[in-house]
């Protein structure tokens, strides 16, 4: 009798349980939000600042544009270098990182020294090691362009002005958000969007701690912190300059010494190498770096790699096209074939 009691509760149970739907995921508690699309944008400012965004005629010696260090279409908004290089192969002090959801940062540049997409845009054109151009001239060579001159009196009442260029250019970057992520899908409730392994990564993610610093909407960019927290990471990859001081270059405060400004990870399977210095070249190596220097440990290779496929759910759409790319592209061969090792795909 007792018997068939349990079996009748088991039986109860294992129904009741796989007939509960799927239920979504308390948004309120997940420290990840999905992206929402872009809105309010006005498309003739977009269109103008998209033009700008590839047009050579801001650098100096017209050969190179903004596109040069952040590729839209293969690189992930970056442009896959340890640093980049301006006019003339100058090469810069950092890595670049990607203007896709840039708009969802709340500052630009790693040290945060720039409060808006304007006043960032004002920065490569001028800079020495980017652009190396000055206002003047581009005004005056944008002027001479009969179309661009309309283009900028349809859009703007008061014509071509440095103010606008960097305006449009902003504004053409507030497009740059990629929703509708496979993960951002299952945030929503969408249970089979992201698979087992990739779930169990999200879950890593959030019990070893990486969530205190990558989180919200862009999964990062919304916070400064330093790469040691745990350990001191300049002690072994020493500084080579003034940029690896970070915040502290723009506040002065001596706490923001070696902060910067903790980066999206939404694209970070598109933009290798990593960290402000471009010192790690692949995303098992990066997430190891991680472990030691903010959380004080070691991560097993398994959930590393569980890690890193979570990771591959996180870039969304971008013009309709799904910006997220093979496992196998990973482009780096040290993290495949561990992860052919444990997981073999
Ligand atoms: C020579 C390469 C190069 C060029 C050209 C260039 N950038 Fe960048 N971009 C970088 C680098 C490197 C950084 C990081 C600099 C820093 O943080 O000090 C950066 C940072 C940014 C950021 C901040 C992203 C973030 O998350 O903080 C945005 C947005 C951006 N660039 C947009 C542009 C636009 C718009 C143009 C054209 C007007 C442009 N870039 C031209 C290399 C370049
Ligand atoms: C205490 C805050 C903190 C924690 C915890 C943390 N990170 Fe980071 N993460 C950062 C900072 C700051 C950087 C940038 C370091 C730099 O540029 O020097 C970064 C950079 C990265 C990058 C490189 C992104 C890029 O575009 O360069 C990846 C990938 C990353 N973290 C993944 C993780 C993972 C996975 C975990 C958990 C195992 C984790 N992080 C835990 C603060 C943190």
């Amino acid at each position: 009798m007792k018997c068939i009691y349990i079996l009748m509760t088991i039986t109860m149970a294992a129904w009741f349980l796989s007939a509960t739907p799927a239920v979504a995921l308390d948004l309120s508690r997940e420290p990840i939000q999905p992206i929402s699309p872009p809105h309010s944008i006005d498309p003739q400012k977009a269109a103008l600042g998209k033009s700008l965004f590839f047009d050579r005629r801001l650098s100096v010696d017209h050969s190179i544009s903004c596109a040069h260090c952040h590729e839209l279409e293969s690189k992930g908004g970056a442009d896959g270098l340890k640093r980049s290089f301006g006019v003339d192969g100058r090469e810069g002090l950092v890595n670049s990182p990607t203007v896709f959801n840039a708009a969802l940062n709340f500052s630009q540049f790693w040290d945060g020294r720039a409060a808006t997409l304007e006043q960032q845009a004002k920065g490569p054109i001028t800079s020495h090691l980017e652009m190396a151009n000055n206002w003047p001239q581009i005004l005056q060579q944008l002027s001479s362009d009969q179309s661009m001159m309309q283009a900028f009196n349809n859009a703007y009442t008061d014509g071509i002005t440095a103010a606008n260029i960097t305006n449009a250019i902003a504004t053409f970057e507030r497009t740059l958000i990629t929703p509708d992520s496979r993960f951002d899908h299952y945030l929503k409730g969408d249970e089979s969007a992201i698979t087992t392994e990739e779930k169990k990564g999200y879950a890593l993610f959030k019990t070893y701690g990486c969530v205190a610093c990558h989180q919200g909407r862009n999964v990062g960019g919304n916070l400064y912190q330093t790469p040691g927290v745990m350990n001191d990471y300049f002690k072994d990859f020493p500084s080579t300059g003034k940029a690896d001081l970070g915040r502290f270059n723009v506040t002065g405060d001596k706490a923001d010494r070696h902060r910067f400004k903790v980066p999206s990870l939404r694209m970070a399977v598109l933009t290798a190498p990593y960290f402000h210095d471009g010192s790690q070249a692949t995303l098992s190596e990066t997430i190891r770096t991680m472990a030691k220097y903010q959380l004080g440990r070691k991560i097993p290779t398994a959930d590393i790699n569980a890690i890193i496929r979570f990771l591959y759910t996180l870039p969304g759409r971008w013009q309709g096209k799904a910006l997220e790319p093979q496992y196998q592209h990973e482009l780096d061969a040290a993290t495949l074939s561990e992860a052919a090792k444990v997981d073999p795909l």
